[in-house]
Formats: structure tokens, sequence, C-alpha cells
């Protein structure tokens, strides 16, 4: 706070606010993920430094990846989906520039329009389109089979332990941010059953989950015909499951 160079009647505020339990990042209006700045407003989900550990597996599978791009112009297609600030694709995109020359095609959903607002400041540096609606429902059909990666932080707490969350979630981050039903899977479900239809023949998903569920996660990728991998990070306590579609699947559509 003391930073961002703001009158002291301003920082008195701000220390206020904080006080009072409004978490940091809402106080700020920014959150720092992967070395970045990212605009965080009030009632989006605030993305957390473990999910770094995603768009780390995210890219740097991308840039290790035998199947290249035909061309170095054409670009890779990346979709961050339930994007929340966007955080995430951004991220993705900016590091797939920097570090590999590759240019992306941009695109990242969420259901709750007060987040697609944030996101859309998110995306403007690095380019991308951002859409509102309920998971592939948002889609473009021209993405149907072109989508080289999926990347993906859905709510995954099962609704019974939200209650048991820190007050600044609880309190602040809006239910439909949190909530995966039952079992916490309740959206991932619905992910990983057509994740193949969008996917690219060897696109890859990435979606974070927690280390109790990762198993159930792993089931539900591999019951949609995916590929998959458990990928863990001891220092950031995240945990990813990774999915591919093989290069010769049936449900091949695109390029
Ligand atoms: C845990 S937050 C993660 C946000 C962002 N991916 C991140 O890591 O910072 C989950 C996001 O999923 C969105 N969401 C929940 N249900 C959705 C649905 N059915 N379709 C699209 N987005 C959804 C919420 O609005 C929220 O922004």
């Amino acid at each position: 706070m003391l930073g961002e160079d703001r009158s002291a009647a301003e920082l008195a505020g701000m220390i206020e606010r904080r006080i009072s339990g409004v978490p940091l990042e809402y106080v700020l209006g920014w959150v720092e993920f992967c070395g970045r700045r990212y605009a965080v407003d009030a009632g989006v989900f605030v993305p957390r430094r473990r999910t770094e550990y995603l768009v780390e597996l995210a890219v740097g599978k991308q840039v290790g990846t035998a199947v290249e791009p035909p061309t170095k112009s054409q670009p890779t297609v990346v979709v961050d989906l339930c994007c929340g600030s966007g955080a995430i694709g951004a991220a993705v995109a900016a590091q797939l520039e920097a570090k590999a020359n590759r240019p992306t095609e941009l695109y990242a959903t969420d259901i709750d329009p007060t987040a697609v607002l944030c996101a859309a400041k998110n995306l403007a540096d690095v380019g991308g389109t951002v859409l509102c609606g309920d998971l592939y429902h948002a889609f473009p059909a021209n993405l149907r089979g072109r989508v080289d990666l999926l990347v993906v932080n859905a709510p995954y707490v099962p609704s019974d332990s939200i209650r048991l969350m820190p007050p600044e979630a609880r309190l602040y981050e809006p239910w439909v941010t949190l909530d995966g039903g039952a079992d916490g899977l309740a959206v991932q479900r619905r992910i990983a059953a057509d994740a193949g239809d969008w996917l690219a023949p060897g696109g890859r998903l990435f979606i974070e989950t927690s280390e109790q569920q990762a198993p159930q996660t792993r089931q539900l990728l591999e019951q949609a015909g995916l590929m998959t991998t458990v990928e863990h990070s001891e220092d950031l306590d995240a945990t990813v499951v990774a999915g591919r579609k093989p290069a010769g699947s049936p449900k091949e559509t695109g390029r």
C-alpha cells in the first residue's frame, strides 16, 4: 500500500478497508501473478500464487512440444476457460510470445459479466477475445477442434467446504467462483465431457485441482478420451491434471 504512492488520506482509507477484512488485492485493485500486475475488481476471483504452476506447465509443454505449427506465423490457439480476471490466459500468451516467439490467438471466457469486464482490461496488452457464457456455450463455433491449449482453473471446492475457507475467500469471493458442487467436481465433470470436441488433435488441457481430488479429475479426463498425467508442486502446493487429445483421435475435426 505504501508503494502505491497515494495521499495520506487515501492510504488511511486503504488501511482501514484491509483491517476490516477486505482482501489486499481488492484494496489495491491489482494482483501480482507470474511477475506481472493484473487488475482484480471487487467480486472477481483473486488469482492464487499456486496457479502460477499451471501457467508454467502449459507454457513449458507447449514450447517443448514435438508438434510445432507448420509456420511461425500460425498462432497457437489458447483458451482460458472460467477465466475470472483472465490472468492465466494473459500470462500464458505473454510467456509463449516472450519465450518462444509464438503468436497466440487468445480467448478468455467466464459466466460472470463482472469477471469478463475485468478480463477485458487484462487482455488489452496481449490482445485477445473475451466472451461471456456457460463453459463451452461461450465459444465461437469456429474454435471446434482448433484449441491447442485449454487452460482451466474452474471452481473445485466442495460446497460444504466453502465455510472452512479463509474469510477473504468465503466472504468476498462470490459463491460461483468457488463452488464445485457436492463433490467439488461438478464443473470439472462438464468441462471434461466436452473437451475433446474443442481440442485440436494433439491439443492439451491443463486443469488445476486439489491433491485429494486429482485421481477423480484425472479419471474424468481419461473417460473423455484424453491421455493424462498428474503434476504436483510441493513448493506452491499446487496440483494440475494435464490431458492431451490423441493426434489421431476420431473426434479430429480441425487442421
Ligand atoms: C476459481 S475461479 C478461477 C478464476 C481464474 N481462472 C483464476 O484462476 O484466477 C472460477 C471461475 O469460474 C467461473 N465459472 C463458474 N462456473 C462457470 C461456468 N459454468 N461457465 C463459465 N465460467 C464459470 C467463475 O465465475 C470464476 O470466475
